[in-house]
């Protein structure tokens, strides 16, 4: 194993929205950063964004659901540049085919005519599929990046939640059913790590604007679906958020000396959701 100054950061879902922002912040910081994510050419933009700009950062094609792939990209990175400190657990995500498109039961479900899509026409597969990736798929990273942060006795991870952590949001079972998993097992991990001097927190972001959820907010000339007018309703902030707007608490919470304390907790980035009763 090369020798390594310890910095040097793994993201999960590096060309996503939110984690090319912080795998982006991190080289800034001096960060090495290791960008994992299933799409190749996703992480060769921001390999090259950051690399341009000074940095160093090393694409590598894993699927965080499979051991397999995640115990070969950690041997990749422990060849290039020794020990790390840092993982971010970004990836995930929902699958379209898991959402149902009514809000409660409706007759009609039952009829298994396409005429609604409810939880009882739902396909199963698909559902222990968002369930799978949208737990495992942190869980795995954890088990296989932790073993060397618990050996260094030193290390921050930072997983990801979601509003529907807290209370289900309607329509996504399966996300929720994950997210609200990863509450749990960061504070689970935090416990378990505490002795080995590893960190183990959560951000939770209200709504953000990605490739996927675009779609579900807005139609194609522009204006704002129901769905979203409906989000926004329950944001006292009035907007989507930014992915810039996470890049404090992510620097807050990779920082010994400001958050060496902080451990097991699930900060919300929300423009006020979780505050917002709604009435
Ligand atoms: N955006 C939001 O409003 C929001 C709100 C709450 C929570 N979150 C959570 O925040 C995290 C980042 O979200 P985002 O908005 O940045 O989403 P995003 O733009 O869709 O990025 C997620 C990334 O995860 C990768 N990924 C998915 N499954 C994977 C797998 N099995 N193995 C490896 N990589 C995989 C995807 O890669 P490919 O594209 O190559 O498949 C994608 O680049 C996710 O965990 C999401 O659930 C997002």
């Amino acid at each position: 194993m090369k020798q390594s100054d310890g910095k040097v950061a793994v993201v999960t879902g590096a060309g996503g929205l939110l984690c090319s922002e912080m795998a982006r912040a991190l080289a800034k910081k001096g960060y090495k950063v290791a960008l994992l994510g299933r799409t190749l050419e996703k992480l060769e933009k921001v390999e090259q964004q950051i690399n341009r700009s000074g940095g160093t950062a090393l694409s590598i094609p894993t699927d965080v659901s499979s051991e397999t792939s995640v115990k070969a990209a950690a041997e990749i990175v422990r060849k290039e540049w020794g020990s790390y400190s840092v993982l971010i657990n970004g990836a995930g995500g929902n699958q379209a085919e898991a959402l149902t498109n009514t809000t409660a039961f409706d007759e009609r479900e039952l009829l298994d005519d396409g005429s609604v899509k409810g939880f009882f026409n739902l396909s199963m597969d698909t559902f222990l599929s968002v369930i799978n990736i949208n737990t495992m798929g942190t869980v795995i990273p954890c088990f296989v990046f932790g073993r060397e942060m618990a050996r260094q006795k030193k290390g921050a991870i930072i997983n990801f939640a979601s509003m529907t952590s807290f209370r289900p949001i309607t329509k996504v079972a399966a996300y929720s059913i994950a997210k609200g998993g990863i509450v749990n097992f960061t504070q689970w991990l935090a416990t378990y790590l505490a002795p080995a001097g590893v960190r183990v927190n959560a951000i939770a972001p209200g709504f953000f604007l990605n490739d996927r959820s675009r779609k579900i907010m807005y139609y194609e000339d522009g204006t704002q679906t129901d769905r979203a007018k409906n989000v926004l309703h329950h944001t006292p902030m009035k907007r989507f958020g930014e992915a810039k707007e996470l890049i404090g608490c992510m620097n807050w919470l990779i920082d010994e000396e400001t958050s060496g304390f902080v451990t097991g907790v699930t900060i919300p980035i929300d423009g006020g959701f979780l505050a917002d009763p709604g009435i």
